[in-house]
């Protein structure tokens, strides 16, 4: 048919990781915004690819609103979890979110895909992804698809790979 498939994302990461930056890359030229501010509690925006219609929840990293993102784990089809792979001091903070998300009741059972972005990989001081993923422990998720893609969502870099793995766990 016609109708592509609608999918609801949830990207999730902590605050400052680039997650709205990388959502808003996702968009079509004409509907980017021009300056990417804190997003407050979380923001719905969408994203197509050539045979999917996200809908993606973008929610906010800090932590006064992180007990938001599990409200939103039932309707989620698919995850994208950002990193600053900058940002080394928060890692086991990204480590410990990721680890309570992985756990959550919501998610634990379900084969639901991940895509990890390693962003911000510009920055002089950014882990390579193999060092985020080693970091992260993520050769201990068995029961989920989950890919990591070194990004700079600035330019653009990275996110399409991220983005055509993830339409192809959800084909
Ligand atoms: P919250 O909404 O607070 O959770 O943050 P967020 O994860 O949505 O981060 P946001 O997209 O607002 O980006 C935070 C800052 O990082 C902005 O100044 C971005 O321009 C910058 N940024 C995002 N991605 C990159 C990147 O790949 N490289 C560099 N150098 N800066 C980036
Ligand atoms: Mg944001």
């Amino acid at each position: 048919g016609l109708k592509k498939k609608e999918v609801n994302v949830l990207c999730l990461g902590l605050d400052n990781s680039g997650k709205t930056t990388i959502i808003n890359q996702l968009k079509p030229t004409n509907a980017q915004a021009q300056d990417i501010v804190p997003t407050i509690g979380f923001s719905i925006e969408k994203f197509k690819t050539s045979s999917l219609s996200f809908t993606v929840f973008d929610m906010s990293g800090q932590g006064r609103y992180r007990n938001l993102w599990e409200h939103y784990y039932k309707e989620g089809q698919a995850i994208i979890f950002v990193i600053d792979s900058s940002d080394k001091l928060r890692m086991v903070v990204a480590k410990e979110e990721l680890d309570t998300l992985l756990n959550h009741p919501d998610i634990k059972h379900r084969r639901i895909p991940i895509l990890f972005f390693a962003n911000k990989m510009d920055l002089r001081e950014a882990l390579s992804s193999v060092k985020v993923s080693q970091l992260l422990c993520l050769e201990n998720i068995k029961d989920k698809p989950w890919h990591i893609c070194a990004s700079n969502a600035v330019q653009g870099e990275g996110l399409q790979e991220g983005v055509d793995w993830l339409q192809d766990q959800i084909r």
